[in-house]
């Protein structure tokens, strides 16, 4: 059975002092009403981390993760984090190639190559992020779009190594718009990705592997997202904020 991972991308909001009572309510919340087999990820704002997976330690289904880290392992790279240092600090997952990485910071597939290879390295999990535009989806390219992220950022792992990698499946056009992919549309891509996962390596592999959507994921529609059988789970952007937004999500996966 795969896991189900619900995890919660804050991107670049929060104070400390916000950042602590949220993980100090959510992850009361989960004690006392979450009885269901999903890891929850919290990931802060990268300067957080050392913080939020200490108070966590007691809590076995909740860690904390990236939202990016360096190819790099070490050296004069001012301003850069490694994957090294995120798991000094206890951080499990660390995000890969999210959209806005890609669209902002010219992140492309071959760096993101490395940057898998680097949090691999370090025996963490990256969540590798693909998705396409609406221009994309509109003139019916998404499949060669999610065809060339998924292989040329991740067909060069072993089938030992591609089975620490969770991939999200996150459509630019859906982060941040309120306009959620129906679970139709989800569940056709996690099929696709699926199964190109099972050409490349194997049954087994493709079975196990995590993939989650993400993109206007809210309590409302994550019962209907969750029930589809290849969404594995979410990364969740602005509805994580909250703690009884992100509970609630989190409370739709059994
Ligand atoms: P929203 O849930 O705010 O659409 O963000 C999704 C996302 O980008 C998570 O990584």
């Amino acid at each position: 059975m795969r896991k189900k991972i619900i995890a919660g991308n804050w991107k670049m909001n929060k104070s400390f002092d916000e950042c602590m009572a949220l993980v100090s309510e959510l992850s009361n919340m989960i004690k006392d009403e979450y009885h269901g087999s999903a890891e929850v990820v919290i990931i802060p704002p990268s300067l957080y981390i050392n913080s939020v997976s200490r108070m966590l330690a007691d809590f076995n289904n909740i860690s904390s993760g990236a939202q990016n880290c360096s190819n790099h392992a070490s050296g004069a790279y001012t301003g850069e984090i490694s994957a090294a240092m995120i798991k000094s600090c206890g951080g499990k997952y660390i995000i890969i190639g999210h959209s806005e990485r890609r669209q902002y910071f010219g992140e492309t597939n071959d760096w993101l190559a490395k940057k898998i290879d680097a949090v691999l390295a370090e025996n963490l999990n990256p969540i590798y992020c693909v998705g396409e535009t609406l221009e994309e989806r509109e003139s019916n390219s998404h499949f060669d779009v999610l065809t060339k992220q998924v292989s040329e950022g991740l067909f060069h792992l072993n089938a030992e190594q591609m089975a620490a990698v969770v991939i999200a499946y996150e459509p630019v056009w859906a982060i941040g718009t309120g306009k959620t992919a129906s679970t139709a549309q989800a569940q056709e891509v996690h099929a696709f990705i699926r199964n190109l996962v099972k050409e490349k390596y194997s049954n087994e592999v493709a079975d196990n592997l995590t993939i989650q959507y993400g993109g206007s994921v809210k309590a409302e529609n994550a019962v209907e997202l969750f029930s589809a059988p290849d969404i594995d789970g979410a990364l969740v952007g602005g509805a994580a904020l909250q703690s009884r937004s992100f509970a609630d999500i989190i409370k739709a996966m059994a």
